[in-house]
């Protein structure tokens, strides 16, 4: 195989945005990318998600804004980040410099609120948009946008209407009917389809009676969400045409490729940078050593072939 060839193997395109492997960052979990920029070489990483961002800086949430869980963590982060200004006139300049697709992960508590931000990021520099729909819906009592397939169509519209960004769907994992969702928003014109975002949960500290974080609730990531994360990987795959980015519980190259299998045309490392900053481009280099392995030309070739028709 020439070199030329093996620079192509694990090259993707999702949605217009042309990655050098299908490594991605999980939002939240990479910071803008610079905080990792002494460890990884970020030119290596597929692309890289930054931080939710909102109109506003947040300071987040107040208390305990972690806590450790049996194979996997809780956070209730509550999307501190220093607004979108600050990232377009500090972070994105900076972040130019490498030479590789920058996607901007967005909140809003309304779907102006997200127009607005998608305006605002539709520069140079901002190869695409994820939208995190995760967020509460002011306007609708609280209740999360991606937990009503008319409110996340209607944040996708608006977005839609507002940027010429290919525009990423993150599906939040916390919904009875995961495909229903996922085509509601390739309805509304999702480019892609991104999952798993964290699972709702709760820790209790047995001693005083508390609850260990200070939001009380927060949300589930890491290796314990990945069997969830892959079999909605795989019915949405099943169910929609858009590009599928799958996350959630990826630690290995062995994990990626399972997420792969179920149908992911790419995929996201989250809580694994925490234990291991190179783990995206260590888990590229695994994917790599795999498709040689298996003799196989190009990563897209394993996309979707779980054989369920065989079971
Ligand atoms: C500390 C932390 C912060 C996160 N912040 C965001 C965020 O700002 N926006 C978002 O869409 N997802 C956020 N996520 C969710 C991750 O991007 C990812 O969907 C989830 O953690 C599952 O992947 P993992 O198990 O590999 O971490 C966050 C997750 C963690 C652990």
């Amino acid at each position: 195989m020439t070199a030329e060839h093996n620079l192509g193997l694990l090259s993707v395109n999702i949605a217009g945005i042309k990655m050098k492997t299908p490594v991605m960052t999980a939002s939240g979990t990479f910071g803008f990318g610079l905080e990792y920029s002494d460890f990884v070489d970020i030119n290596k990483i597929g692309a890289v998600v930054v931080k939710g961002t909102t109109l506003l800086s947040r300071s987040g949430n107040s208390g305990v804004r972690i806590a450790e869980t049996p194979a996997g963590m809780l956070n209730s982060i509550g999307l501190e980040n220093p607004g979108v200004e600050a990232f377009l006139h500090e972070t994105l300049p900076v972040l130019a410099k490498y030479d590789v697709p920058v996607i901007v992960n967005i909140a809003g508590n309304t779907v102006e609120e997200y127009g607005e931000l998608a305006k605002q990021l539709d520069v140079k520099g901002v190869a695409g948009l994820e939208l995190n729909i995760s967020c509460p819906n002011v306007k609708q009592g609280g209740i999360a946008f991606g937990t009503n397939c008319e409110s996340a169509a209607s944040v996708v519209r608006m977005v839609k209407k507002s940027t010429g960004l290919p525009v990423i769907v993150k599906l939040s994992p916390n919904v009875t009917d995961i495909v229903e969702m996922a085509k509601a928003v390739e309805a509304a014109g999702a480019d892609a389809i991104s999952l798993i975002n964290t699972l709702l949960g709760m820790a209790i500290d047995i001693h005083n009676r508390k609850p260990i974080l200070g939001n009380i609730v927060g949300g589930l990531s890491g290796p314990a969400v990945k069997p969830v994360a892959v079999r909605m990987v795989w019915q949405v795959a099943k169910a929609v045409k858009v590009p599928v980015i799958g996350m959630g519980g990826i630690m290995t190259a062995e994990d990626a490729v399972e997420f792969m299998l179920a149908g992911a045309s790419a995929v996201a490392v989250g809580t694994a940078n925490f234990v291991n900053p190179y783990a995206t481009v260590e888990i590229a280099d695994g994917i790599r050593e795999y498709l040689n392995q298996q003799g196989l030309m190009q990563v897209s070739e394993i996309v979707g072939k779980v054989r369920t028709e065989e079971w």
